[in-house]
């Protein structure tokens, strides 16, 4: 059997060292505390699981569902936007439910790029831009986010040979791993740079719902002249604790629309209808949960900072997202770091390399463990910490 040469370009597992050393702990009845992923532990909102419940009663809901989505669920998605950001959206043209907002980002490589093409990819980043760019047979070529730039990419450092080329630019914002935001501002100046260079703009906004001290994260799409380069890629995960039922959106610019759904009728049969009356239920529904969660979070971020700034580990305050982006102690790498917590501390936390190169020297921490246990969590750092200078 010879398996594709895409399956072998796949990179290493990073966390396969790291995931080994916790199943050797849990064997041995040792108690690890996971901070490594952003999986809301807070459960969906019990009035989306009634709808859901219900709706999977009715045999209407048993069969394929339309690769494009209900129209009742993509208008409520353009109504959401239309509320939460003043962004009007067509939901014939403007709108596609996606299986969770991973799903399209990894397709819509198939609509842009040809073997050979170029992304702008950010890095650190999440992994799928830049794999959704190789299985489709282009490459990346990576933008750093530097935390001297309050981790955007700087536009005017792309070689404009490569900006000439390029098909795709990814961005993500509230970011995933650094919990960077951007501005209106900054956005605009993406609008612009699409536009000299005829790039298409796939915005990934999963945490603009996630955020702490008032602050309301912007949509791409509200800058002027988005629409008529980019999408944003949007998902029910996070701003509604739904992960496991996986629903997500994309919006904006109609031709990409129609290129992924084009793309995705060919390659699958749309969301689940019970889940897809669940997450219109999320959309149009009370929206209390949105705060009740964040407020949640926010004290968690507090009492993490708080420990991280007492034992050394500098970290900027995050304003949105579900994390926490650490520097390691000078001198040491992150996987080196997070391999130190795990064995002395019992906790696991995500190395930045496992995000590119650009994430060497960070670990990542996430929000979404329930109270208890982040006290436990933040206890043993404190402990390790003073057991280290005693
Ligand atoms: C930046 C980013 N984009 C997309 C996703 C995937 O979201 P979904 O659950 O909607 O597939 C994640 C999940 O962690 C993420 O961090």
């Amino acid at each position: 059997m010879r398996t594709a040469k895409r399956i072998e370009e796949l990179p290493p597992y990073l966390f396969v060292d790291i995931s080994r050393k916790i199943a050797e702990k849990r064997a041995k009845g040792e108690d690890v505390i996971s901070l490594a992923i952003g999986d809301p532990d807070i459960p969906t909102p019990p009035h989306v699981i009634g709808r859901l419940c219900q709706a999977a009663q009715d045999p209407k809901n048993h069969r394929y569902p339309e690769s494009e989505g209900l129209p009742e669920f993509r208008r409520a998605i353009a109504q959401w936007y239309e509320n939460r950001f003043g962004v009007a959206l067509d939901p014939d043209r403007e709108v596609l439910p996606l299986i969770g907002a991973k799903e399209g980002i990894g397709h819509i490589a198939l609509c842009f790029i040809d073997p050979g093409d170029i992304a702008l990819v950010p890095d650190p980043a999440y992994p799928v831009y830049s794999i959704g760019t190789m299985f489709a047979g282009g490459s990346s070529h990576y933008m750093p986010l530097r935390e001297e730039n309050d981790f955007l990419p700087d536009l005017e450092s792309i070689p404009p040979d490569i900006a000439q080329k390029a098909k795709i630019l990814w961005i993500n914002y509230p970011n995933n791993p650094t919990a960077a935001v951007a501005s209106l501002d900054f956005f605009e100046q993406v609008v612009a740079f699409a536009k000299k260079y005829d790039i298409a703009v796939c915005h990934d906004g999963p945490y603009t719902e996630v955020a702490f001290d008032g602050y309301r994260p912007v949509s791409f799409l509200e800058a002027p002249g988005a629409k008529d380069v980019g999408v944003e890629f949007h998902s029910l995960s996070k701003s509604y604790n739904m992960t496991g039922w996986r629903v997500g959106m994309v919006v904006g610019n109609a031709k990409i629309i129609d290129a992924l759904t084009r793309v995705k009728s060919n390659l699958d049969s749309g969301i689940p209808q019970a889940i897809q009356y669940a997450a219109i239920e999320a959309l149009t529904g009370p929206q209390d949960c949105i705060e009740e969660h964040n407020a949640i979070y926010q004290r968690r971020r507090d009492l993490l900072l708080k420990t991280l700034n007492r034992i050394g580990l500098r970290a900027r305050p995050p304003r949105a997202s579900l994390y926490i982006w650490a520097k390691v102690p000078e001198g040491d790498t992150s996987i080196g770091f997070a391999t130190t917590l795990l064995e002395e501390a019992g906790i696991v936390v995500t190395p930045g390399i496992g995000y590119g190169r650009g994430g060497e020297g960070y670990i990542r921490l996430s929000l979404t463990v329930p109270d208890g246990r982040f006290e436990e969590a933040v206890a043993r750092l404190t402990a390790w910490h003073e057991r280290k200078i005693s």
